[in-house]
């Protein structure tokens, strides 16, 4: 009886444990954007933010919805520390290239740490700015963005970049996932995207992670 009282005591706890957790962390997303602004890039000091334990089984699942097929060029815009890169280096295959660019050096050689690790050849690295893409126009045929949209001063000139640097009929998949302090709403994104000549193709996952593909509109 009293053991059983005890654990009645321990779910309650729990309970209101995870619920002040789950308040303080809307708090804090709230304090960072007030405080930070929309614009800074996640710190490279700090891989873990993004590389760790909870994010890693959501790889697969989220370059599963970018939809990679072999022999393609695909763009990874904002990769991080390379969570992503060399899975999605392993789907384009020996016939297709990665090309992966990120503002931040540090990032950047995070990222060829791990390609050069994983045995890769066919991933292509830059320090570059969104609103500046190095890629000639019409070269890649599907771009993808996790957790960087946000990040980007100005957004809409980014994503003209991406349109530019798209081929015709190339698709561009954006996740975003509310954990991130950035988070927007998924209309948010569809709204901004679409701005800038692109059409919603398909949606997937829920409100904690979505991804959003679109595809480039003729203008
Ligand atoms: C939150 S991290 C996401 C990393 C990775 N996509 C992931 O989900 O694990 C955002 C990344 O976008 C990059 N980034 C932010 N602004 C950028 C810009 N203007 N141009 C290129 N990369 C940018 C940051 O340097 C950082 O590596």
């Amino acid at each position: 009886m009293k053991q059983r009282s005890t654990l009645k005591v321990l779910w309650i706890a729990l309970a209101v444990a995870g619920g002040l957790a789950f308040f303080w962390l809307v708090v804090l997303k709230v304090l960072i954007r007030l405080n930070r602004g929309r614009g800074a890039p996640c710190p490279a000091s700090l891989p873990w933010l993004v590389d760790n334990p909870l994010r890693r089984p959501c790889v697969r699942p989220i370059l599963d919805r970018v939809g990679i097929r072999p022999g393609e060029r695909v763009l990874e815009l904002g990769p991080g520390p390379g969570l992503f890169t060399v899975e999605a280096a392993r789907r384009v295959g020996p016939t297709g290239r990665l090309v992966v660019v990120d503002i931040q050096p540090r990032m950047i050689a995070q990222v060829e740490k791990r390609v050069r690790e994983a045995g890769l050849t066919n991933v292509e690295t830059h320090v570059a700015d969104a609103h500046h893409l190095p890629l000639e126009g019409e070269s890649v045929d599907r771009a993808f963005l996790v957790g960087v949209l946000p990040e980007i001063p100005d957004q809409a000139r980014a994503l003209a970049e991406l349109r530019r640097v798209l081929k015709p009929g190339g698709l561009l998949s954006i996740t975003e996932e509310f954990l991130d302090p950035d988070y927007p709403f998924a209309f948010e994104t569809i709204r901004r995207v679409e701005a800038a000549g692109f059409s919603p193709e398909r949606r997937f996952g829920n409100f904690w992670r979505y991804t959003v593909n679109f595809g480039k509109t003729l203008r």
